[in-house]
């Protein structure tokens, strides 16, 4: 156990902490986490950014859209290294941002046309992505200010976000009440819990958008990356990316990734949906299902640092993004260019487009109800 120890004291030196302040694995103190002013926003609000850490693992959070603006994590030499894209500047992030490293909502990923009926009565939501809604509208959450609290619990540390959506923002009916508690445990692992209430029936899919490169942001492609996910099926989309409503075997497809293979090593076949895709885009049907407790569903690995995430998830899917609209025109935070393919995202979730699917789990909230939801992300070496 002395190595943890080590490990823990030596992080905490790099971030400015003292030993004193920081327990063992075992964990008697955990520190805070800090607060600091990031930026301010055009109409003059201040927007913070959060550093916690934990097991190994350091996290910096905005309270602009919850981004995870960084997370390091050590390599198979102890090494850490941010391994998720995001900018150095809260103006970068305003101006324009693929949804770096932020909390999504109301509704993660697509719904068709923007359109949806819910007890009889039709909905009409911001469309942002072409004739669709992505991602919540052109102002979801990945642009809200959030209120953050930070907290120590045990061996745990973390930030409490909460954040109030009105009545009718974006489209969506009734007042939603959002609260996502990030938590770095004792071993490092960083878990986010997400719980919702509404006030009038409505639809809620919760996520987090970290484009991940285990390597090191700004360090090149992904696609030597390998990668598992526990689905055997997943739902083909039009060329719109708008689900057909079929659940397709993965089987004998570049979308069969039950064993670990490279992102790269099918990325180039000339299948269809890769075609729509421009790559992998699409939401694996996870095999487990919906689940009470997180279940493991994913495992990411860099041969080259040994860098591993695991993902454990209550949701019955997971978007694989590979990244495929990078096209070279932002610079991240290590003042390197992000290319297609530079990074994938990894997003648990109900399946996209599921208000108009009556055959796939619903997504809706009903007054009364709380949405539950919880993903862990494991690191290791
Ligand atoms: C979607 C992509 C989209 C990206 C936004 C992903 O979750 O699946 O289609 O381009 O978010 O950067």
């Amino acid at each position: 156990m002395e190595t943890t120890r080590r490990t823990v004291i030596a992080a905490a030196a790099a971030a400015g902490l003292t030993a004193a302040t920081v327990g063992t694995a075992h964990g008697a103190t955990v520190r805070k986490p800090v607060k600091e002013l990031f930026g301010k926003l055009a109409d003059g609000t201040k927007v913070h950014r959060w550093s916690l850490q934990n097991g190994g693992t350091r996290l910096k959070v905005l309270s602009y859209g919850g981004i995870v603006q960084s997370l390091e994590i050590p390599d198979r030499h102890g090494r850490h290294r941010n391994v998720s894209l995001g900018f150095d500047t809260i103006e970068d992030y305003v101006a324009s941002s693929p949804y770096f490293g932020a909390l999504i909502g109301r509704y993660g990923n697509r719904i068709a046309k923007g359109r949806f009926t819910l007890d009889g009565k039709p909905y009409q939501l911001a469309v942002n992505d072409g004739e669709n809604s992505l991602h919540g509208g052109d102002k979801g959450f990945d642009k809200r200010v959030w209120d953050v609290e930070g907290f120590t619990s045990g061996s745990d540390v973390g930030l409490v976000l909460h954040y109030t959506s009105v009545d009718g923002e974006m489209g969506y009916p009734g007042t939603l009440r959002v609260k996502v508690t990030y938590t770095l445990t004792r071993h490092g692992d960083w878990r986010v819990d997400y719980a919702a209430t509404t006030d009038k029936a409505t639809v809620v899919n919760l996520t987090s958008h970290v484009y991940w490169n285990l390597a090191g942001e700004g360090s090149g492609s992904i696609y030597d990356h390998e990668l598992s996910i526990a689905g055997s099926r997943y739902t083909p989309v039009d060329s719109g990316l708008i689900p057909t409503g079929e659940l397709a075997r993965v089987a004998g497809s570049p979308f069969d990734f039950r064993r670990a293979k490279t992102v790269g090593e099918d990325i180039r076949e000339g299948h269809q949906q890769l075609l729509y895709g421009q790559g992998f885009d699409h939401n694996w049907v996870l095999d487990k299902g919906s689940t009470a407790k997180p279940e493991h569903v994913a495992v990411l690995r860099d041969p080259s640092s040994g860098r591993t995430l695991r993902i454990a998830t209550t949701e019955p899917g997971l978007q694989f993004y590979s990244g495929n609209f990078l096209d070279g025109t932002l610079v991240g935070t290590g003042g390197r260019v992000y290319r297609q393919g530079d990074a994938l995202c990894l997003e648990t979730q109900h399946f996209p487009d599921s208000p108009n699917h009556p055959s796939f789990p619903s997504t809706v909230l009903r007054p009364g109800q709380t949405y539950r939801t919880t993903t862990v992300h494991s690191f290791g070496a």
